[in-house]
């Protein structure tokens, strides 16, 4: 049963208001729901309600107990209904044991909820349809002992005693809203207070909700959500709307967060940190998702999605919106830098294999296997290009009257390209193609110097290739940001002293003359990544070593570095020369003074083993894994005496700090560690017996979990290297913390020996493994597919572990076991066996009877797409 964006129909009924009555018991809740119900359908068109997994108890229309009608496993229909009534339901639903997370179940004792999204209708029935919006009342009631704390959306209206040691709360939210939004939590829970001031004056109480005992380690989200309420004031006028907002922090959690309307929902692991538990990298994740949920509050809550086809409209909008927060939080070029990363790792792959969609796809099975790379960052790139084409100050003025024109409605993606049309008179219907159209653009830029009349002629041509059900390709608007540079790495002017132009190509093909360069220009194109595309530049080798060397434009000097690394490690052979001169531009970024040391970190990062097998056909990661070894080590040779002095120079202050000056310094301080050891793991050499004494104290004597897994990653990196040690040490002492523990896990299934292999196939059965929590099994069996070297395993034993773990997590939870899918999905790139081992395992899934929606249409698509 295929859903498509073709077939869109609104819904036959409205529902103005939604009352809701839970009576919470861990194995029977009871939930009764009023709603009133208005035909704006087919007069004879009957009610056809979703509801899975629910014991219906009743059915009344306007006071009248109904039995005439149908119940499936997905539906609920009356025949004949009024044009105006009220329906009233009452369903039991068992939420203990409800393992996929999704609709109400319980975590750690508590009850908590996630709706989108399409698990309201595992709460009761319900037109669950985002462009079906209500005004909701819910009342909770509850047992006193074990559940004080009794949330939902909206605002508390009353609270009082029932009697029997019961009581209830009743909440109301005045928003409109798609059920998807729904929240319901319920408890014991420490709460950590605080307030923010809207700009206009409007007083909301602040509340974050954790485990008993971790207040503490909500401290730092409680800032990031007060500085992104404030951002988003200045950023883009929006103000909060509420008088309280409120997170809550669970273990058992399906993905990041979510952001129900006053009632954010998050995965703990993205909430929780303090020194001696979280990384930085934890810290950034959690400032960015604190931001993210709470922006939706405008892109995603009040101005919300027609149907599912438009998840892009919210989510990329909104991974857009935290990019640029946490950009003015950390550093404009270090976030971009990051954020191209993760797309790169995540994003291209998709788009270029059998899973490749459109960031608005136009049909699928599940909605839930579409929370995507593609619709989060991909569209997150698409509003960047907008941006970019636009100019930041229309911008502005787009979003204004996109959120101003589409206010309380369920909006598309025409309606948000058309905010752009509204504001300048201009057509950018082109723009949705870029929504549409699946795969990455190639970019090709073949430039041609004519030294008499000094013009640089830049041939551009774009060209997309074929994705599963896209043949044929349109040509997108890209915008390309560019300037020059002298073969000595200077800033060179063109057309009468300018320093960068924009040049946006709509065409297939475009020449471009740039006048009055006064030498052999090197050309430094798509500044800050300035369009989602792979960029192929005619250029001498030389070329890319002088933006290394001097290019203002910060990604792009680190671009240089990752494509100049990305030529040695993809040949078998590179010449000393090649390497020499990398490593001499490695070192003179290194010791540049003017560079912070989050962007050294960055550059010292050498591209990923699942980086370069996007840039090679077929793919060996037996290869790929000797060479980058390989040159990591001949670069750690040669660049010892420069890392090590750069090691020592980085002081650890005597308190902690999370901010950016501060993790940037541990970030430089970690990868230098991590590229000393990298040519020095040999115990029984002098020398390397000193790095590694160095590895070990830094492990040793951290005061922070960033540098306690800097030191342990540069230990077990390298073959050699003693580590079990340190592992012990770190169980011993962190065995009592759920999300350190996931750590440790991950630590292992992410170690690229050989013997790793063992050790995960151990880990499936070590006590504090739990499939049952996402966070646990994601460390492990996430951690494990993600390791090149040791997944793609020759005899296949890799896959088996994947396939047995899938298959089993599909019986409860497949939401998330279809997202380990992916790691199986572009076998077609690989050479034998791996290739074949990975066909044998989709095809091993594929066989299972029983299997769910979700990882029988992504296993399907692999196979066959
Ligand atoms: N809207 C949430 C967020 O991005 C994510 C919800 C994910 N839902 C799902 N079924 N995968 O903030
Ligand atoms: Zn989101």
């Amino acid at each position: 049963p295929v859903i498509r964006l073709a077939d869109y129909k609104r819904p036959d009924f409205l529902i103005p208001t939604t009352e809701l009555t839970f009576d919470l018991a861990p194995t029977a809740t009871r939930v009764k729901a009023r709603l009133t119900l208005q035909r704006q359908g087919a007069a004879d068109a009957p009610l056809v309600l979703m509801g899975e997994r629910l014991k219906l108890i009743s059915v009344a229309i306007d006071g009248q107990a109904v039995t005439d009608y149908t119940v499936t496993d997905e539906t609920l229909t009356i025949a004949a209904v009024p044009d105006r009534f009220v329906l009233d339901t009452e369903i039991e639903i068992n939420p203990s044991d409800n393992k996929t997370l999704e609709g109400l179940y319980m975590s750690s004792g508590r009850y908590c909820s996630q709706c989108e999204a399409e698990g309201f209708r595992k709460i009761t029935y319900y037109l669950d349809r985002p462009d079906s919006m209500s005004k909701y009342r819910v009342r909770i009631e509850a047992p006193k002992a074990g559940l004080p704390h009794l949330l939902s959306n909206g605002n508390l209206i009353e609270t009082g005693e029932l009697g029997n040691g019961r009581h209830f709360a009743q909440w109301e939210d005045p928003f409109n809203k798609p059920a998807y939004l729904f929240a319901l939590v319920a408890g014991e829970l420490d709460v950590l207070e605080d307030s923010f001031t809207t700009v206009s004056g409007r007083e909301v109480a602040l509340r974050i909700y954790v485990d008993t005992g971790m207040r503490d380690r909500a401290v730092y989200a409680m800032d990031a959500l007060k500085r992104s309420m404030r951002w988003d004031e200045e950023a883009y006028g929006r103000e909060y709307d509420l008088d309280l907002f409120m997170i809550v922090a669970v273990r058992d959690f399906n993905f990041g967060a979510m952001e129900n309307k006053g009632l954010n929902i998050f995965n703990a692991s993205l909430l929780l940190a303090d020194s001696t538990t979280a990384t930085d990298l934890d810290y950034e994740r959690i400032e960015s998702v604190v931001a993210h949920e709470y922006f939706h509050n405008w892109s995603g809550n009040r101005v919300t999605c027609r149907d599912w086809f438009q998840l892009c409209l919210k989510e990329g909008l909104t991974v857009y919106r935290d990019q640029g927060f946490s950009a003015d939080q950390r550093g404009h070029a270090v976030q971009r830098i990051k954020d191209v990363r993760a797309l790169r790792a995540r994003q291209f792959p998709e788009d270029s294999g059998p899973l490749a969609h459109p960031a608005r796809p136009s049909s699928y099975a599940k909605i839930d296997n579409f929370y995507t790379a593609t619709i989060y960052e991909k569209g997150a790139e698409i509003v960047g290009v907008l941006r970019t084409i636009v100019g930041a100050d229309t911008y502005r003025r787009a979003l204004d009257h996109y959120f101003a024109a589409n206010d309380g409605t369920a909006a598309t993606l025409e309606d948000f390209v058309a905010s752009f049309s509204a504001v300048t008179g201009e057509d950018y219907s082109g723009m949705l193609d870029w929504y549409t159209q699946a795969g990455t653009p190639q970019l090709h830029i073949a430039p041609s110097y004519d030294s008499v009349n000094q013009s640089l002629t830049l041939h551009l041509t774009q060209a997309t290739r074929p994705t599963p059900g896209q043949p044929t390709k349109t040509t997108l608007p890209i915008p390309i940001r560019l300037g020059l540079l002298s073969e000595a790495g200077e800033t060179l002017t063109f057309n009468d002293g300018q320093t960068e132009t924009l040049i946006v190509l709509r065409d297939a093909s475009q020449d471009m003359v740039l006048n009055g360069v006064a030498e052999q220009p090197v050309v430094s194109a798509l500044r800050h990544f300035s369009a989602p595309v792979i960029l192929n530049l005619d250029e001498p080798e030389n070329h890319a070593f002088a933006r290394l060397k001097g290019d203002p434009d910060p990604f792009n000097r680190w671009e240089a570095a990752q494509g100049l690394a990305r030529t040695i490690l993809l040949n078998p052979e590179p010449a000393q020369a090649q390497i020499d001169a990398f490593a001499a531009g490695l070192k003179a970024a290194l010791i540049d003074a003017a560079l912070e040391p989050a962007f050294k970190a960055l550059i010292l990062g050498l591209p990923t083993e699942s980086d370069l097998a996007q840039s090679i056909l077929p793919v060996d990661p037996a290869f790929l894994h000797a060479s980058r070894k390989r040159f990591k080590a001949a670069l750690s040779v040669q660049l010892k005496d420069t890392l090590l002095a750069q090691y020592k120079i980085i002081v650890t202050p005597d308190t902690f700090s999370p901010d950016a000056q501060a993790a940037g310094d541990r970030a430089f301080r970690n990868a230098l560690l991590d590229l000393l050891l990298a040519g020095h793991s040999r115990a029984d050499l002098a020398d390397d017996a000193q790095m590694i004494a160095l590895a070990e104290n830094h492990f040793g004597t951290a005061t922070n979990m960033t540098d306690m897994v800097g030191g342990l990653i540069a230990l077990m990196h390298v073959q050699g290297a003693p580590y079990q040690a340190a592992l012990d040490a770190f169980y011993a002492r962190f065995r009592h913390e759920p999300l350190v523990m996931d750590k440790w896990f991950s630590l292992q299934a992410t170690c690229p020996h050989p013997d790793t292999l063992a050790r995960v196939e151990a880990l499936q059965n070590h006590p504090d493994f739990d499939a049952r929590t996402p966070n646990r099994w994601r460390a492990l069996v996430g951690g494990f597919a993600a390791n090149q070297s040791v997944f793609h395993n020759a005899e296949g034993k890799g896959y088996d572990v994947l396939v047995k773990q899938v298959l089993m997590v599909d019986t409860f939870n497949p939401m998330t076991a279809a997202r380990m899918i992916e790691p199986l999905s572009r076998f077609r790139n690989y050479v034998s066996p791996y290739k074949d081992g990975m066909q044998k395992a989709l095809e091993t899934i594929l066989a299972q009877p029983n299997l769910s929606k979700n990882v029988a249409e992504l296993a399907g698509k692999a196979l066959n797409g």
